[in-house]
């Protein structure tokens, strides 16, 4: 099958990038995938080894400059400083913010039906930032968001419970950061209400929390980065945009009802988002929701005007 729509992943010779690509060549809706880095060596060689890795979906891999992937039908940005241990997403936020700013110069003109997946941290900042430097459509601009929070979450539900992670429906909220929150009150499993399962009778939420939240910090300690878990969630949004799926993922997205970007529950398409899905919050999660716009608004402001 001939490769379909143009998919340009920014900052794809390091291990974020180069795992959202490695996602996606396991993916069988094949795509022409531009990998685009300001290191040349290390992404020919890894555009190279990629494509070895895609002939048997059909997509096709290789590298482009930043022209020609403004042109792209999807541009995942994932370059960017990486979080050293211990440090906290939000001190990126200096330096990455320069970093996009110069991707989105060399990205220029930029296709205006571009769906923009913003993946670099701290996300939910830097998506809004995006959106307002591109001048595209808000719905075309989203992030990658509390995704792998709540994949994440799911796990440790999945274990807990004893059903498959697909079939949880609970959604880490707010912020991909140190403020994000369980949506416990809208949480169900095969439409049964998760406080109805005995095995969250003994269970600690804030501790839940608190322990999903730590994940990345645990793994930065140990590892030095993280980036499978991302790679997957940014695979997974790319193809809900290029096979216009209609998925409901909890994403970083514009939310009129809170006025601002915030990581929440939306309809994924090809246009990028169909819809954002309003939860019923009680008091404290709506207390908590708007905390997390607030800090994301409060870090924006820095940059837009
Ligand atoms: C993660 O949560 C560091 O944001 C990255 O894995």
């Amino acid at each position: 099958m001939a490769p379909g729509c143009k998919v340009a992943v920014i900052g794809s010779a390091g291990n974020v990038g180069a795992s959202v690509v490695f996602s996606l060549v396991n993916t069988t809706y094949p795509a022409d995938i531009m990998m685009v880095d300001v290191n040349q060596r290390l992404v020919r060689g890894q555009a190279m080894d990629l494509a070895d890795a895609a002939w048997p979906t059909g997509h096709r891999v290789r590298t482009a400059n930043l022209k020609e992937a403004g042109q792209a039908d999807l541009i995942i940005i994932t370059a960017g400083a990486r979080q050293q241990p211990g440090e906290l997403r939000d001190g990126l936020l200096d330096r990455n913010y320069e970093i996009l700013h110069s991707i989105l110069s060399g990205l220029k003109p930029v296709n205006p039906n571009a769906v923009v997946l913003m993946i670099s941290n701290p996300v939910d900042v830097l998506t809004g930032i995006a959106q307002n430097i591109t001048g595209l459509p808000k719905s075309q601009v989203f992030g990658s968001g509390t995704l792998l929070d709540s994949g994440r979450l799911r796990n440790y539900l999945a274990k807990l419970i004893n059903v498959r992670q697909t079939s949880i429906h609970c959604h880490v909220l707010g912020e991909h950061g140190d403020s994000q929150f369980v949506g416990w009150s809208s949480a169900r499993i095969g439409g049964v209400k998760l406080d109805q399962f005995p095995e969250m009778q003994t269970i600690d939420k804030a501790k839940i929390e608190h322990d999903i939240a730590r994940t990345a910090y645990d793994i930065i300690e140990a590892k030095g980065a993280t980036y499978y878990g991302v790679g997957v969630c940014g695979a997974i949004l790319a193809t809900s945009v290029l096979q216009n799926q209609h998925d409901i993922r909890s994403v970083c997205c514009h939310s009129t009802k809170w006025g601002g970007y915030v990581s929440t529950p939306a309809v994924i398409c090809s246009r990028g988002i169909d819809r954002v899905l309003e939860l019923d919050l009680d008091n404290e999660e709506t207390e908590k929701m708007e905390h997390a716009v607030e800090r994301i608004k409060g870090q924006t402001k820095r940059f837009v005007e």
